[in-house]
């Protein structure tokens, strides 16, 4: 067995390094993360030619959000008490939570830097089981599509269904599709790539694959409730508006957060077998709204592939040449759409802090099982998530940009980050 899964295996019940950034006190971020109503979300019934949503044509149901549709997924597949899950090593927490909730095991597997699969030490590792796990989970991560053929073979192989885990992934070409066409089920977070509030769909590869059993509708009153979140973020966007002014006070702003010391958040373990807060049992077999399915049918799909792929290279052009950080991806394959713009940075200790400091939208995934998979572990502290959606303005792209070049040319670096 491979000292990686051998390490893994010895984790039977999970160990979670988590990180709690409470003391920092981090402001708002100034500009969001995700994709919301405002004058450059284009909603349009025009039909777009060359892409399409995945799992276009095929079953599908609408839940609140994808982690209750992979709950389904894996119930539907026998992920419980009797079989476990293979999940990926580089993970969030809503990824597992649906096993735990089904009272599975969870064995992380290993990924390369670019984040495939390493499907020799899975093989290693599956090798010396007596039961294998039920299911393997693919994540498609950013939306950058992984080879879903070669793991789908590797899972017939192994007696395992392939479960495709399109939460970064929404967008297909319509004439060569490449995903969500190979797992047994694939789900997908419409709300991170389109401005709708909720949403996760569970498809189906076969009709046949579903369950008698169906999301409940929601009521009026959780119509209601979701349709006032989504005001009240229009409204939190709106006051979060940069400007021309912010792009030139950003000189200033790395000047004085040089002279200070920044507090430092508090990194810990934990072992609780529980689902993580962000999972509400009472949702997972409650259907998506009305609303959101709405602006699902009818969001612009040509505004948010071509604004994503445009934010994407400017992104990619702007970090190019800066020291201390490299994107994660070499290059943007023809057909992807983009989640979010993936950068690896050499001095977290430094500039994580003086980016969240500043204001900056990011996402990482310091909440996560420990494992010992290097590409895991480093990018746990290291791999930043930046927002290239469609409801970004050139000001606010502008801003992040700066922010970033800044820091990492004038901000300075530690050796023991
Ligand atoms: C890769 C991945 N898969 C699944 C999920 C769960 O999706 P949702 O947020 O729609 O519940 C997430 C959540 O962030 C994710 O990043």
């Amino acid at each position: 067995m491979s000292k990686v899964m051998q390490a893994v295996q010895r984790k039977a019940s999970l160990t979670y390094s988590l990180f709690d950034p409470a003391p920092c006190n981090f402001p708002v971020s100034r500009v969001s993360l995700l994709p919301c109503m405002n004058g450059r979300t284009s909603i349009s019934a025009a039909k777009n030619a060359d892409f399409e949503l995945v799992g276009r044509n095929r079953a599908s149901r609408l839940y609140t959000r994808g982690r209750y549709a992979l709950y389904e997924a894996y119930r539907l597949c026998g992920v419980g008490p009797e079989g476990g899950l293979l999940a990926p090593a580089y993970h969030c927490r809503t990824m597992l939570d649906p096993a735990i909730s089904l009272d599975a095991k969870v064995s992380l597997y290993p990924l390369s830097p670019s984040l495939a699969p390493d499907l020799t030490k899975i093989e290693d590792y599956l090798s010396t089981l007596q039961q294998r796990p039920r299911a393997m989970l693919l994540t498609h991560y950013f939306g950058f599509p992984q080879d879903a053929a070669t793991v789908k073979a590797f899972c017939d192989r192994h007696g395992m269904a392939l479960i495709e885990d399109c939460s970064h992934a929404l967008f297909n070409l319509s004439e060569a599709p490449q995903l969500g066409q190979h797992g047994r089920y694939t789900i997908a977070s419409p709300y991170k790539l389109l401005p709708c509030e909720e949403g996760g769909l569970l498809i189906a590869a076969d009709d046949q694959d579903f369950g008698a059993r169906h999301p409940q509708r929601p009521g009026i009153g959780r119509e209601m409730k979701t349709f006032a979140t989504a005001l009240t973020r229009i409204g939190h966007d709106r006051k979060r508006r940069i400007t021309q002014a912010d792009v030139d006070l950003l000189p200033e702003a790395v000047t004085s957060l040089n002279r200070r010391t920044l507090a430092r958040g508090i990194e810990h373990s934990s072992r609780k077998p529980q689902v993580s807060d962000l999972y509400v049992r009472a949702e997972e077999s409650l259907a998506g709204s009305i609303a959101s399915k709405l602006l699902i049918k009818i969001s612009s799909l040509p505004q948010a592939v071509a604004k994503r792929r445009e934010n994407y290279l400017a992104w990619h052009r702007n970090v190019q040449d800066l020291p201390h950080c490299q994107p994660l991806f070499a290059a943007l394959p023809d057909g992807c759409v983009p989640y979010m713009f993936p950068l690896v940075i050499d001095f977290p200790q430094d500039h994580f802090y003086a980016l969240k400091t500043m204001g900056m939208p990011i996402w990482r995934w310091d909440d996560m099982a420990w494992s010992s998979c290097s590409t895991a572990q480093n990018y746990r502290q290291h791999l930043l998530h930046l927002p290239c959606h469609q409801s970004l303005s050139e000001v606010e792209m502008r801003w992040m940009m700066s922010a970033v070049a800044l820091v990492m040319t004038r901000v300075p670096q530690r050796r023991n980050s």
